[in-house]
């Protein structure tokens, strides 16, 4: 959707109009998150927008159907979000749930919340400052579920832009975890464990 949006008619019609809508509200929601985050990391406001961390965002729709056997099945396998940070709107079904301590737990949906995850490339350029959570959905015999979720990276806009753990946290005690990669170079380390394993290790120092 950002920075260059397809066409209107590529997107399904019934959510045509609705998604280049919220397209710009989530813009407006990630411009703040990512200020507040560069605060929280002891930078001018600006700073990670200045990167280029707010430059693209994709939407993933997914619809879980329901499932007779849930046991016997998941809605969405574990993994770590592939990107910057992720903003997830889940309507009232459930399942979705984080990987907290070796413990899965819920995370029930609250009427009009929003979803907040940090995405591996955050954790890279933040020097493991921030956390991308694991996280899965849970195969649900209700439904179906509908999610939506807005993946704040530039991954389809192909760059020659290398990320790495941002100088200005490093220092002596804290030494950079991570070589600087491109965002595409790290989604080939990402499809090649299909998402299943920490991808961020292939690029630790
Ligand atoms: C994702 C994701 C969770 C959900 O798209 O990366 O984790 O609730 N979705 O559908
Ligand atoms: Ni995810």
């Amino acid at each position: 959707m950002a920075p260059n949006p397809p066409p209107p008619k590529r997107y399904p019609s019934a959510c045509r109009e609705i998604l280049v809508e919220y397209s710009k509200h989530v813009q407006s929601i990630g411009e703040v998150i990512f200020e507040l985050l560069s605060e929280a990391l002891g930078l001018d406001p600006d700073h990670l927008k200045d990167i280029g961390c707010l430059e693209g965002h994709t939407f993933g729709c997914q619809y879980y159907p329901p499932c007779p056997e849930p046991e016997r099945t998941l809605g969405h396998v574990r993994h770590r979000d592939p990107d910057f940070l992720t903003i997830l709107l889940q309507d009232q079904i459930g399942g979705l749930q984080v990987l907290h301590q070796d413990h899965w737990i819920d995370v029930p949906p609250l009427e009009g919340a929003l979803i907040i995850n940090i995405g591996d490339l955050l954790q890279l350029i933040s020097n493991d400052k921030f956390r991308s959570v694991e996280h899965r959905v849970l195969a649900k015999s209700v439904g179906p579920r509908i999610s939506l979720a807005c993946l704040f990276s530039t991954h389809l806009e192909p760059s020659n832009r290398v990320y790495g753990p941002l100088k200005q946290l490093l220092s002596p005690q804290n030494p950079p975890l991570y070589e600087e990669t491109t965002i595409l170079n790290y989604l080939n380390s990402y499809k090649s464990v299909g998402g299943l394993e920490n991808a961020l290790s292939f690029h630790k120092l």
